[in-house]
């Protein structure tokens, strides 16, 4: 029988802590650089982790996985994106070298949160503003402008995964919850929906947005939105930069039909820590400015940790694919047998090509769960044999010699 091959695991860019755990459990041998890698270094690294079993790599943001990387690294079978964007990561050469892509859609979903209902409490009772005149050595203590948020009606746009949460936190605090999605949404607790962005802009004392970048949200909330909002009213924005017109919110605040607003998120965004930072709205009092810190606190880096390893090794392990951005989802009980993955083209007749390999091997079939999406499929096949048996790996080979299979694997090596 041959040596069981160790997958190795490349984590760069100061992934948390976190994630070790799993990949010790599952026998993933943890490499760590706390910078990113340009391709090249990338490719080099990666072809130099000890031993020829599968690869897993680690990022965050700066690393950029291209399409050269994947064609360079045929053992690299998965690469988790230690983050909620893709970006980085050339997704459709994933797909077409068969490599797994997961990354983290609401590992930071609560931070956000909690940030955004901070800050409308903080609009609500002036707070920046009374505690930059303290440092200035100004004693502003008066009652008038300072609200509750208690009663008060907050309109949130995007009910997914942010807005939602922010919606349970709200309502703890007494606030009416209204919001605005393009798809129907269950509402929880005693939040309702609005039939329009105007509607709910008429009615809310504090307006927060959560949706994502995209044609239709670039700009939705310009001159107008901004007119249609209530006097006195408070915008939060720690979206993305480009769904506010941020000339317009300059307009509205200089003409004081609104009373503030809290931005995270910037239509134009130094690149890293410590570069300068433009804005117009720079110095406006009424205006709470953040530096894209939503989603960042510890215990989201340490979601984040635990949710991509998690994936990961249940791909390494179980041929899972739950959550994966590139390849077809497919999930499956844990693999206490022998079970082979095949990633393939997804043309006709593949199923019966390794249906017919698998008869004449006279293995019998226990399991087998397929599903495709776009050009790629996948398949499991669990087989009546104990692990480590010579047949699974013959098979295994045979049906990773079939012209339409992109990566086939015993997953019992790992
Ligand atoms: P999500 O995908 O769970 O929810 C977005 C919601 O917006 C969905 O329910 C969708 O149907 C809705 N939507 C899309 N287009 C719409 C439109 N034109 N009008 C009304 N609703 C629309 O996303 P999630 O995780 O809640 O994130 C929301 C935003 O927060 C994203 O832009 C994301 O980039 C940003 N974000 C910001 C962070 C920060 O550090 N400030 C951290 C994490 C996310």
């Amino acid at each position: 029988m041959r040596a069981v091959s160790t997958p190795q695991v490349l984590l760069l860019e100061n992934i948390h802590s976190s994630s070790h755990p799993n990949f010790a459990r599952h026998g993933v041998k943890v490499h760590t650089s706390p910078k990113g890698m340009a391709e090249e270094l990338l490719i080099e690294t990666l072809q130099g982790l000890p031993g020829d079993g599968p690869r897993l790599l680690g990022i965050r943001s700066k690393t950029h996985v291209t399409a050269r990387v994947f064609a360079a690294v045929p053992n690299l079978v998965a690469v988790g994106a230690f983050c909620i964007g893709t970006d980085q990561i050339d997704l459709a050469a994933a797909a077409r070298h068969g490599v797994a892509v997961f990354n983290s859609p609401f590992g930071n979903t609560r931070s956000v949160a909690e940030l955004v209902l901070g800050e409308i409490i903080m609009l609500s009772r002036q707070v920046f503003m009374r505690s930059t005149a303290c440092h200035a050595g100004h004693w502003r203590k008066s009652a008038k402008g300072s609200h509750e948020v208690r009663g008060k009606t907050l309109g949130i746009v995007g009910y997914g995964h942010i807005g939602s949460q922010l919606s349970v936190l709200a309502e703890a605090l007494g606030m009416q919850v209204r919001y605005y999605d393009i798809i129907s949404k269950l509402p929880l607790g005693n939040a309702r929906p609005c039939e329009s962005l105007t509607e709910l802009l008429g009615l809310s004392d504090f307006v927060s947005l959560h949706v994502p970048d995209t044609e239709l949200t670039r700009q939705m909330i310009g001159a107008d939105e901004l007119a249609a909002m209530r006097s006195g009213a408070y915008l939060v924005n720690a979206s993305r930069g480009l769904v506010v017109d941020i000339d317009a919110l300059k307009a509205t605040l200089d003409s004081g039909h609104i009373a503030g607003a809290a931005l995270d998120v910037y239509p134009v965004e130094p690149k890293q820590a410590g570069k300068p930072f433009e804005n117009v709205l720079r110095g406006y009092e009424q205006v709470i400015m953040t530096p894209h810190i939503g989603g960042s606190t510890e215990e989201a880096q340490a979601n984040i940790g635990r949710e991509v390893s998690t994936a990961l090794t249940r791909f390494i392990a179980d041929g899972v694919t739950l959550g994966s951005v590139s390849l077809p989802e497919v999930d499956a009980p844990p693999n206490v047998g022998c079970r082979i993955i095949n990633i393939h083209r997804n043309v006709p007749g593949v199923l019966s090509a390794i249906n017919r390999v698998v008869a004449e091997s006279e293995v019998n079939v226990v399991g087998q769960r397929l599903a495709t999406a776009g050009e790629v499929g996948l398949l499991l096949v669990d087989l009546a044999l104990d692990r480590g048996h010579n047949h699974g790996r013959a098979l295994s080979q045979a049906i990773g010699a079939l012209p339409t299979s992109l990566r086939t694997r015993l997953l019992e090596e790992s």
